[in-house]
Parts: C-alpha cells; sequence; structure tokens
C-alpha cells in the first residue's frame, strides 16, 4: 500500500476568511483565533470596527489575547505595558524615551459583510485583491436570521471547493434522483455554479435549481430556489494547511406563516446537515491526485483547478 505522509499538497492559499460572526464579537473583548497557521487576536476599536492582529507582541512575545487589555483606542500588552494603536504601531512605552520604529504588531484588513467578519490573509502579506459582496437578505424583515452551523473537516478549502462541483457525488453519496447539470463561469477570483436537479420535496419532486457565487476559496454563497427559497452563507477557514473550519449560515425567504417557515427551514437545513455528515469521511480520508482518471459524467472539476491555481504564492508541492 502507499503510504500517505500529506493527504494535499496545498499551501496554505490567499483571500478573504470568515473568523467569527459580528455579534460573536463583543465591544471591550479580545478573542483569540487560530487560523492561518497562526495566533491572532481579534477585536473591536473604538469605533466598533473589528481588527485582527497577529497574537504575539513584538517586545519579548507575550500574547496579546492573554491577558491584554483595550484602552484609549489601543491595545496594551499584558507583559511591559507596550500599547498598539489600531493599525498595529507602537504609540506607548511607558518605560522608554523613544519607541523603536519596529515595534509594530502584524495586522490583517479586516471588514464585516451580513453579520460575518472576515480577515484577508496572504501568505506574503499582499493587500486584498478583490472584495466581497454585501448580503442584502441579513437583516431584511422578508428573511429569516441566520441559522448557524460549524464544522472542523480534516481537509483543505481547495478540496471542498472542488466537491461543490463535483456533480455524480450528488447522486451517489447524498442520493439525489438525478445527477446535477452543472454550469459553470469563473471571472478571475470569482466562480459562478449553477446546478439544476430535481431535488425531494414533502410533496414529492420539485425542479431545484442551485446558485453559487464564490469569492474565491473562503467564501461563497449558496442560492436555493425549487422547494424553499434559501441562501446559505458558505464559509471555510484553514486552520492549517490539511484543516478547515467550516461554518454555513442559512436564512429562507419567510413564508406567510411563520411555522411553514420554520418547517421547511428546518427540513432544509438538517437536509444539508445529514449531507454533511455524508460528505466528511470522504474528505477526510481521500488523497488528492494531481491527475485523476475523469470520466465525461464528471463535472468541471478541471476548471476548478485551473480556477484554483490563482490563489497559490508557492506551487503545490
Ligand atoms: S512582551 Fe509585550 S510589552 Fe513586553
Ligand atoms: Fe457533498
Amino acid at each position: 500500500m502507499r503510504r500517505i505522509e500529506r493527504h494535499f499538497p496545498f499551501p496554505l492559499p490567499f483571500g478573504w476568511f470568515q473568523l467569527c460572526f459580528s455579534d460573536e464579537l463583543l465591544a471591550g473583548e479580545i478573542r483569540s483565533l487560530h487560523y492561518f497557521g497562526r495566533d491572532l487576536v481579534l477585536f473591536r476599536g473604538d469605533d466598533g470596527a473589528a481588527r485582527c492582529f497577529d497574537a504575539y507582541c513584538p517586545h519579548l512575545g507575550a500574547h496579546l489575547g492573554v491577558g491584554g487589555v483595550l484602552v484609549d483606542g489601543t491595545i496594551r500588552c499584558p507583559f511591559h505595558h507596550w500599547r498598539f494603536d489600531m493599525e498595529g504601531t507602537c504609540v506607548d512605552i511607558p518605560y522608554a524615551k523613544r519607541i523603536p520604529v519596529a515595534a509594530k504588531v502584524e495586522t490583517y484588513p479586516t471588514i464585516e459583510k451580513g453579520g460575518i467578519v472576515f480577515a484577508w490573509y496572504h501568505p506574503g502579506d499582499e493587500a486584498p485583491m478583490w472584495e466581497l459582496p454585501d448580503i442584502a437578505e441579513y437583516g431584511d424583515d422578508a428573511w429569516t436570521p441566520y441559522e448557524r452551523r460549524e464544522w472542523i473537516v480534516k481537509s483543505s478549502t481547495q478540496e471542498l471547493s472542488e466537491n461543490t462541483v463535483d456533480q455524480a457525488h450528488f447522486r451517489y453519496v447524498h442520493g439525489t434522483n438525478t445527477i446535477a447539470d452543472t454550469e459553470i463561469t469563473t471571472d478571475g477570483p470569482l466562480m459562478k455554479v449553477i446546478s439544476r436537479a430535481k431535488v425531494g420535496g414533502a410533496d414529492g419532486e420539485a425542479d431545484g435549481v442551485i446558485e453559487i457565487d464564490i469569492y474565491g476559496f473562503g467564501f461563497g454563497m449558496t442560492r436555493f430556489t425549487g422547494v424553499v427559497e434559501t441562501l446559505v452563507m458558505t464559509s471555510g477557514t484553514p486552520i492549517d494547511e490539511e484543516t478547515v473550519h467550516m461554518h454555513l449560515a442559512f436564512t429562507v425567504r419567510k413564508l406567510s406563516d411563520s411555522d411553514s417557515t420554520k418547517g421547511l427551514g428546518k427540513a432544509f437545513i438538517d437536509e444539508i446537515e445529514r449531507q454533511f455528515g455524508q460528505d466528511i469521511p470522504i474528505w477526510e480520508n481521500k488523497i488528492h491526485h494531481e491527475r485523476p482518471v475523469l470520466c465525461d459524467g464528471d463535472g468541471p472539476i478541471g476548471t476548478v483547478r485551473q480556477w484554483a491555481k490563482q490563489f497559490y504564492v508557492e506551487a503545490p508541492s
């Protein structure tokens, strides 16, 4: 048997990645996170905007999330009370006459869209190269508040993206009645996938359309129409090269009575959860074939792989 040392050859990709939901980040709080193989801190400045910094103080390396505090628009290190402004620059050392020029904490561009906090990660510290969309359904009374689910998956963001267009697996893993017909278009970092398939509902089958707008590896918006109109925010944030933190946030267009909205929304979410449960053991135990043997019914996996190359600084090894 072939010995597998790493299941996937991919380095960390760059892009926008979810750090948490907006309502999980309270004013005055410093959250410690671990993504992109790094320790990070996340907090809100006095202006309410989220900021993501490297966790370690450039002085002697204390962790800013363990005993650090937010004071007067700065974050103060617990160890020797150096204070850093919202750009990460040291602005005060209580016992020094001069502040060293290099006294700066690494920062990550951070934004909030549709109730989600995202950071831009790039291994070479390049500035953001694309924007994320506004999410009009978030906070709209015609749509339900987010129902959220999360998973930690031993896989890579590229593998999870490929799965989106792996049209044959929907039938053989998830038991959909037909193999979806998948169309795909790409435009720089954006990818649009449209799949049409019969989906099972309480009253039998309906024509389901799934439209997925993908903004790099980190974030996608999946719209389902057919049985119930649903929008799913799909995030995959690399914890390291072989582990992804997946978040899904569901919102359903409200029907005239709230009980049927809840019932249909719940059935839909249960179905997605069931599908994730089926996918995970496959994802966590497969390997990545650089040259897979594909057949004509497989869907546009090659297109996704071409598109995926742009998100790496180093070549896969
Ligand atoms: S380690 Fe942060 S102030 Fe010294
Ligand atoms: Fe799947």
